[in-house]
């Protein structure tokens, strides 16, 4: 999705944000460009494609910058093109802007300046965001843009300056993330911290309906109607290494092979073993409440989302809370009543997806207990919810969500065991599934030593171009999951589905050309499963078992198995759903995909 970096200090601004602009490139986008004040006079440059076609036209170009903004668009309004590229500007190229997020009234608004004579040279939203700034401007920038903010609706993460006055950029935030970052005598601003954490870990997360004013020595914060606004700086937990790929070939795998240390991350400090409960300090606040609470609606998107299924298996079994899981796209549109005291917990590892803070806004409007579980600190999601739980996770780049995934079920496993042990969950039982609890690390690092079998089959099977994942109750989510990760990545298509609906339809599709990956590890639905494999088998289609350590009737049906060590029937997925990321990851590489920047996908979705 698109990104956004601006900077102003006393270093060359064409080299950091250029820096910043490849530190935005995993979220997805199509185009790119920047606006530079180069000695008295701006530069601008865009281009369709990568940020290397940029630096081929940077390439001869000498500039002495101290500031400037740069952009990486993911088209909404207009295709990818160089003209359609941000920054936009007003017709005597004056001012620049970059946008993320969709300006909803830009037709009227486009219709009125072009009746003014403002001539436009794009098929964007965000061009009117120019021209009407031109249009109020009488000589001084940050009036003119609390005029224009005041015309436009929909939502901006917004980057502004004005030639004739460089020794500021004007930010503005409605529902599209920025961040200011806080060097010495520098200051930058981004849609995403990571295109800043080179320079300072210092920052303020700007909120909605905020404006700021970055100077080379100093920032202004104020609302939309010029109140002053004190915030104090937080420091990121991150370190630049953390954003790097340390050795690996890809983002994706070097996250899938975190995930010993980001599933430990989850639980560490959050357990008490000797009374069988775990502790989750980001809910203290609202402890009272959720205790004897009798329903939670998750709301989230995509892998989030079917962390969010796995979650509703676990809190059925250790609590007594009705648990709906609902795609946030949807629920924001329908006309859901929670009853007193329902709690809607949104999972998202960005805690930027539009589509999830506009399901949590319509259920706090209807009166929900709003909690959040995201991986970025400071994200949206994280600041509009009552309380919440972090993965602690550390960023995740790749597009495909890998690590996260597996940390949103442990801390989901976490959660429920937090609630039932205040209602039907023994003190025995609580610690036998924190015993599975803690073992889960090693067995994901046994998983990983046997990495190379994966990428046998693999191999084996990248060829084919259509895939079904089946699995019952708890690894129907992990099937939705394997399936999910093979396509986005490998663009074979793949279907998730419960294995018991094969029948009702999908068995149609099995022949020797698609293959079935069936998760079957030794559960309550083992026998089950194995019935819906020798359905799959008597049609001949080739099959991919993922199994507990040992099983011998897997073995005479498939000699394609992937063995995972044994856990509690719900922590199952959290063991399977690691070979399933390899066998997307190695099919992708065979098939020569991109695998950290998939086609069409962004990292975070922000618009709707
Ligand atoms: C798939 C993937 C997406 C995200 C979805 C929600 O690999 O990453 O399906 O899970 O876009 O994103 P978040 O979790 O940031 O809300």
């Amino acid at each position: 999705m698109c990104g956004i970096i601006a900077y102003i200090g006393e270093k060359n601004s064409v080299q950091i944000l250029m820096e910043g602009l490849k530190r935005l490139e995993y979220r997805g986008y199509d185009s790119c460009g920047l606006a530079v004040m180069a000695e008295g006079a701006p530069y601008c440059v865009k281009t369709t494609g990568r940020i290397i076609n940029l630096e081929k036209k940077l390439a001869n170009v000498n500039i002495s910058s101290r500031m400037g903004i740069a952009h990486t668009r993911w088209a909404t309004h207009g295709k990818p093109s160089e003209e359609n590229a941000h920054p936009h500007f007003n017709k005597d190229h004056t001012i620049f802007v970059i946008h993320n997020g969709i300006i909803e009234n830009y037709a009227i608004l486009k219709r009125e300046l072009m009746k003014l004579g403002h001539p436009f040279s794009s098929e964007t939203d965000t061009e009117v965001i120019a021209h009407l700034i031109e249009e109020f401007y009488d000589g001084e920038l940050l009036p003119a843009v609390l005029k224009c903010l005041d015309k436009i609706t929909g939502t901006f993460g917004l980057a502004v300056f004005h030639a004739e006055e460089p020794d500021q950029i004007v930010l503005a935030r409605r529902g599209s993330p920025l961040v200011i970052g806080l060097g010495r005598n520098e200051m930058l601003a981004a849609s995403d911290v990571n295109a800043i954490l080179r320079h300072t870990d210092k920052v303020i997360y700007l909120d909605d309906d905020e404006v700021a004013v970055i100077r080379r020595d100093g920032f202004q914060i104020m609302s939309l109607t010029q109140e002053t606004v004190y915030r104090t700086p937080e420091k990121v937990e991150w370190q630049i290494a953390d954003t790097e790929k340390d050795g690996y070939p890809h983002y994706m795998l070097k996250e899938i092979f975190e995930q010993p240390e980001t599933v430990l991350n989850a639980f560490r400090g959050r357990i008490i073993p000797e009374e069988g409960v775990s502790k989750l300090g980001g809910l203290e606040p609202v402890i009272d409440q959720l205790k004897h609470m009798k329903r939670l609606i998750v709301v989230a998107c995509g892998t989030s989302y079917h962390a969010g299924l796995l979650g509703q298996y676990m809190f059925e079994k250790m609590t007594d809370v009705d648990v709906d899981v609902e795609i946030a796209s949807e629920f924001r549109y329908r006309n859901v009543h929670p009853h007193d005291g329902t709690v809607v917990l949104a999972i998202s590892q960005s805690g930027e997806t539009a589509d999830s803070i506009a399901a949590l806004r319509e259920a706090r409007r209807k009166g929900a207990l709003t909690l959040g579980m995201v991986n970025t600190v400071g994200s949206t999601i994280a600041r509009e919810t009552v309380a919440g739980i972090y993965n602690h996770a550390g960023p995740e780049i790749g597009v495909a969500s890998t690590k996260i995934f597996t940390s949103q079920v442990v801390i989901l496993a976490l959660f429920a065991l937090l609630l039932g042990r205040y209602q039907k969950l023994s003190m025995t039982d609580g610690a036998g599934i924190i015993r599975a609890i803690q073992q889960l690390p090693e067995q994901i690092s046994h998983i990983l030593d046997r990495a190379d079998h994966i990428r046998a089959i693999a191999q084996k099977y990248y060829k084919y171009n259509s895939f079904l994942f089946i699995g019952r109750m708890c690894n129907y989510p992990t099937a939705l999951e394997g399936a999910l990760k093979l396509k986005e990545i490998s663009y074979i298509h793949a279907e998730g589905y419960p294995a018991g609906e094969l029948k009702h339809g999908p068995i149609a599709l099995l022949s020797p050309h698609c293959p079935v990956v069936a998760v079957c590890p030794q559960d309550s639905m083992y026998e089950k499963t194995i019935s819906n494999i020798k359905e799959v088998e008597a049609r001949s289609a080739n099959i991919i078992a993922v199994c507990t350590e040992g099983d011998d009737k897997l073995t005479e049906i498939t000699r394609d198995i992937i063995e995972v060590p044994a856990t509690v029937e719900f922590l199952n997925p959290v063991l399977c759903n690691v070979p399933l990321q390899l066998l997307a990851y190695y099919c992708a590489l065979y098939r020569g995909c991109e695998i950290d920047k998939p086609r069409n996908l962004a990292k975070s979705v922000t618009v709707e």
